[in-house]
């Protein structure tokens, strides 16, 4: 599996995130697009990034009743997407009615991976808030077991967590993974993080780094520096 970084543009609106985006010549960084900014430009902003060239993680987190997943997937699987995700607690049966959804009339259909256990979230937080009293690595492994028996490619977790959810659920199951720092920057509202050189020796396949990139004073050189420190090139 090839590794790569995503760069998570949480910006406000298309303006923003085009001024971001023409920072990079040359190069065109696998991108996340998140609520924020699908909310305020629909599925417009999509199809525009896909025309300049990049590959695009849809980052929605949806969870709902199976029937209503399955009808969200529907709507998105023709925006071009290459990747797409949904929230592991809403059950196998909902995980497997999203990916009927998500697979075209040919049998294609993007990547869809799972969120176990947000990178924001601490064991203390999950068990006074969410009663869940079950250590996190044990909760995040068992939630991406749920989303490989329901036919899913891979998940969403902590870069701490990627190589025992690769144990688990074998070296293919892709873990993609927030919550990644520079040794020497801010960690911001993030719990479980580490470094992309740390993220790429644990095993994650895609790193996902927001603030790092998009509020750094050079954000190309930022994301090269990512890009040394996690793929090597
Ligand atoms: O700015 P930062 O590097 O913290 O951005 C991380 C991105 O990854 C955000 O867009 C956030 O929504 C997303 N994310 C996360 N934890 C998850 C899933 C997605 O931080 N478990």
């Amino acid at each position: 599996m090839g590794k790569d970084v995503i760069i998570a543009l949480d910006f406000k609106n298309a303006e923003e995130t085009f001024s971001f985006l023409d920072k990079f010549t040359g190069r065109k960084p696998y991108v996340k697009i998140g609520m924020e900014l699908f909310y305020a430009e629909g599925p417009q902003i999509v199809k525009e990034i896909k025309k300049r060239g990049h590959r695009i993680f849809l980052d929605l987190k949806l969870h709902d009743i199976p029937n209503t997943v399955k009808g969200g997937m529907r709507s998105l699987r023709d925006l071009g997407v290459d990747m797409t995700n949904l929230h592991a607690a809403g059950t196998i049966d909902m995980m497997k009615a999203a990916l009927e959804g998500l697979t075209r009339e040919d049998g294609t259909r993007p990547l869809l991976i799972a969120v176990t256990q947000l990178t924001s979230t601490s064991q203390e937080r999950m068990e006074k808030e969410i009663l869940i009293e079950k250590p996190i690595d044990e909760v995040v492994i068992k939630y991406a077991g749920n989303a490989k028996e329901a036919g899913l490619d891979g998940v969403v977790c902590s870069p701490l967590e990627a190589g025992k959810i690769h144990e688990a659920c074998g070296e293919g199951f892709l873990t993609v993974t927030p919550g990644v720092r520079f040794a020497d920057g801010d960690i911001g509202d993030q719990v479980r993080v580490t470094t992309p050189e740390r993220a790429r020796e644990i095993g994650s396949d895609y790193i996902v780094v927001g603030r790092p990139i998009t509020k750094a004073d050079d954000p190309v050189a930022a994301y090269e520096r990512c890009m040394r420190e996690f793929v090597g090139e």
